[in-house]
């Protein structure tokens, strides 16, 4: 979307022009399900689907949030507290970033008009809501004279304004990425610091994305019991974060916890210790073992996270039995959203379309596929 569009759509819902446009991508989670809020790694990179984000000083006392070139405005008193629900549930991620300003002793306007744009798509886990939260925070300073906040900073405005008023427990991973993404390149953060490091795109590697068009969505309490049955395990276990088990540890310490609670921290074990993998056999350029990493993460998630859905399933499988597929996954909180997939140059549309083909046969709605092409986190235009 070129600046021009932007400030266009903007003059014709607020009549006035934009002073700050920013942009934000999406991010697809490579491998390290449910590690971040664990205190363990992730690796995941930004996509080239992003969220817009236009904004002026309000010409009236309130704040306007408008929605698409078409979609519903809202209209907030600044001093209103509490959350948006139903139908204006999205007016709590632009909201959030900017009370999250304050709570960060940054500057921000005093009241704005607010216009996004995306073509990213909602619910596909690939953090549509992080990506708002970023765009929203870097014009909001930019209003208030603030040159943009360093990517490790801006993610932490946007995971407060996450955990706070979205009232999502969740970890750094998908504002992490969205703001330290950089195009051509992986990004590998150690959550608990929390450290972020950029991994060069495996040469040779192809990603796919599928969405499940099955909404995922954070905020319907899926995550939040998964993340209390993490925190629970650890608190039993007498660690501060699951990553800090061994498989030893955690196998004597196994009869003091529930079957889920169990479940749970055998995966998010294993699974940081695969990133660790993962990250080697980037460096070592092995396609074929980072492949058979990511159906492992797949499998744990599917059996001992249980986050999984039958779509997602169906989409993993089908995916392996064609040529030139090194492994598949879903991506991001599960219970609905996309799968990613590593393959070859082998693997082009006409096997993405038969892999959706099969999926639609089978019963699941038609899936949306996305070829991976990597982006640069979140800047002003
Ligand atoms: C969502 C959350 C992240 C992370 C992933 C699962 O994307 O926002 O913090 O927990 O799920 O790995």
């Amino acid at each position: 979307m070129t600046r021009d569009k932007i400030s266009f759509l903007f003059e014709q819902r607020f009549g006035q022009t934009p002073t700050a446009i920013s942009t934000a991508p999406g991010r697809i989670e490579i491998i390290g399900n449910h590690t971040d809020y664990n205190g363990g790694c992730v690796i995941g990179a930004g996509i080239d689907r992003h969220v817009w984000v236009a904004a002026s000083p309000a010409i009236s006392q309130n704040i306007r949030l408008a929605s698409g070139p078409t979609g519903p405005v809202i209209e907030i008193d600044p001093r209103h507290e509490g959350r948006f629900s139903g139908p204006e549930a999205w007016a709590n991620f632009p909201f959030g970033a900017w009370r999250s300003l304050q709570d960060f002793d940054l500057p921000r306007p005093p009241a704005f008009d607010l216009l996004i744009l995306s073509d990213l798509p909602e619910g596909a886990g690939l953090s549509s809501s992080a990506a708002l939260e970023l765009a929203t925070a870097l014009a909001l300073l930019h209003l208030a004279g603030q040159s943009g906040p360093a990517p490790a900073d801006l993610a932490a405005i946007g995971r407060h304004a996450e955990n706070t008023y979205v009232g999502v427990p969740c970890g750094i991973l998908d504002q992490g990425v969205s703001a330290y993404a950089r195009k051509n390149h992986l990004v590998h953060i150690d959550c608990r610091a929390p450290a972020f490091s950029l991994l060069p795109f495996p040469p040779a590697a192809c990603f796919w994305i599928f969405n499940s068009m099955e909404k995922h969505a954070l905020s319907d309490g899926h995550y939040a019991a998964r993340n209390r049955e993490c925190q629970e395990a650890a608190v039993i276990l007498g660690v501060p974060w699951l990553v800090d088990l061994t498989d030893t540890s955690l196998a004597k310490g196994t009869h003091l916890l529930s079957g889920a609670q169990s479940k749970r921290a055998r995966h998010v074990v294993e699974e940081n210790a695969r990133v660790a993998r993962a990250v080697t056999a980037l460096e070592a350029h092995d396609l074929v073992a980072l492949g058979q990493l990511l159906t492992a993460s797949h499998l744990s998630s599917q059996h001992l996270f249980e986050n999984s859905t039958p779509a997602l399933d169906s989409l993993v499988d089908l995916l392996h039995r064609q040529p030139g597929v090194h492994g598949a996954r879903l991506t991001g909180g599960g219970f609905g959203g996309a799968v990613v997939a590593l393959t070859t140059d082998r693997f082009g549309t006409a096997q993405a379309d038969l892999v959706a083909q099969q999926h639609t046969a089978h019963g699941h709605p038609r899936p949306d596929v996305i070829s991976l092409r990597t982006a640069d986190g979140a800047r002003l235009l």
